[in-house]
């Protein structure tokens, strides 16, 4: 299994798994300064890259600007190159060409960097800034130079073709949309998302790989391991959501027996095998990212893909 892909066809290259870096500094949904911080998370930082997980997904909204800061300072203290991806919000306020690039120089300042591998709108809603202005803002930090690519997130599958014309029309492609994908939550694929996105040689970003820890096998029916922050009022973690997913996680255990891999490894693992999909989920610590990275460098084999396909049939 290739460990590195492109952003789109001949976009930024970068590894195969990405990590999300939401709860680093985010004190709103996640646990943030409780049972983990700033040490955590800079160990999990440091344990990606060392497992070889050069890519990095933020944005300006998580933790109010911390997630980027975070990445800054840990970047100044290593050598290795590093991907960022972080995300411009359309907040209603932000209705010109101009608030573009000065998010963007905000972001630049927090991560302390002169450039970003991948720039990505956060969500389709835009207020009073039209498509138009925001794609044509993004193509004019390309040519600048400050963005190697360009991405969108929670983009329908209009919406990011929308958006790939209106980027055409400058010669700069749509890297990337950013979207929910997971074995417990498949509706890319009925919503046209990922068929489109392999059309137009669209990256699918996938977020939430682990459905914000469900995945990994910790939260189940029998075991009283309760989930910190906003997931506890989630009723996919409720006792009747935790039996419901019991199926999927036996499958998940029983084939990462075979392969010496947790589930969370298994579940990521699925994600990688299909065409043009990058999983980037969250790590709070060092064990976490380093678990996370090792969803790379082995492969379920197509028959082990299909089991896991036809059993989060549910959830498409
Ligand atoms: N564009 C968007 O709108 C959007 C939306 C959501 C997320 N994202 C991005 O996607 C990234 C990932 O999504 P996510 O954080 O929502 O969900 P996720 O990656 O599915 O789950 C992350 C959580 O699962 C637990 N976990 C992760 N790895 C684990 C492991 N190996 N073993 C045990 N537990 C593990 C941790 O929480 P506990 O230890 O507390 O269980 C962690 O915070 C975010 O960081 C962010 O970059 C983007």
């Amino acid at each position: 299994m290739e460990t590195t892909t492109t952003l789109g066809k001949n976009g930024p290259v970068v590894t195969r798994l990405g990590i999300g870096t939401w709860a680093w500094g985010d004190k709103l949904f996640w646990n943030y300064g409780g049972d983990y911080g700033a040490a955590q998370v800079k160990e999990a930082f440091e344990g990606a890259v060392k497992a070889g997980v050069t890519f990095f997904d933020t944005a300006e909204v998580y933790g109010l600007g911390e997630s980027e800061s975070l990445l800054g300072k840990f970047m100044k203290q290593i050598d290795t190159p590093v991907d960022i991806a972080t995300k411009y919000g359309p907040l209603p306020w932000r209705f010109t060409a101009r608030s573009v690039a000065d998010a963007l120089t905000a972001s630049l300042k927090r991560l302390q960097l002169p450039q970003i591998t991948l720039y990505q709108v956060h969500w389709p809603f835009t207020f009073f800034l039209t498509q138009e202005t925001l794609m044509n803002a993004l193509a004019d930090e390309v040519q600048q130079g400050r963005i190697k690519s360009v991405g969108v997130s929670n983009y329908s599958a209009e919406e990011m073709r929308q958006a790939h014309e209106i980027l055409a029309k400058r010669g700069v492609p749509l890297a990337v949309n950013q979207v929910n994908y997971s074995l417990l939550y498949r509706k890319i694929e009925t919503q046209g998302i990922l068929a489109t996105a392999k059309e137009l040689d669209i990256t699918i970003l996938a977020y939430s790989p682990l459905a914000q820890g469900l995945l990994t096998g910790k939260y189940t029916s029998e075991q009283a391991n309760k989930p910190d922050g906003a997931r506890k009022f989630d009723e996919r973690f409720s006792e009747t959501g935790l039996r419901k997913i019991a199926p999927v996680l036996d499958l998940l255990k029983q084939l990462g027996e075979k392969y010496q891999k947790t589930q969370a490894q298994v579940a990521l693992n699925w994600l990688i095998a299909q065409e043009n999909v990058i999983p980037i989920p969250g790590a709070k610590n060092l064990n976490q990212a380093t678990q996370n990275a090792g969803a790379l460098g082995w492969s379920l084999n197509p028959e082990e893909v299909a089991e896991l396909e036809l059993l989060s049939r549910s959830w498409l």
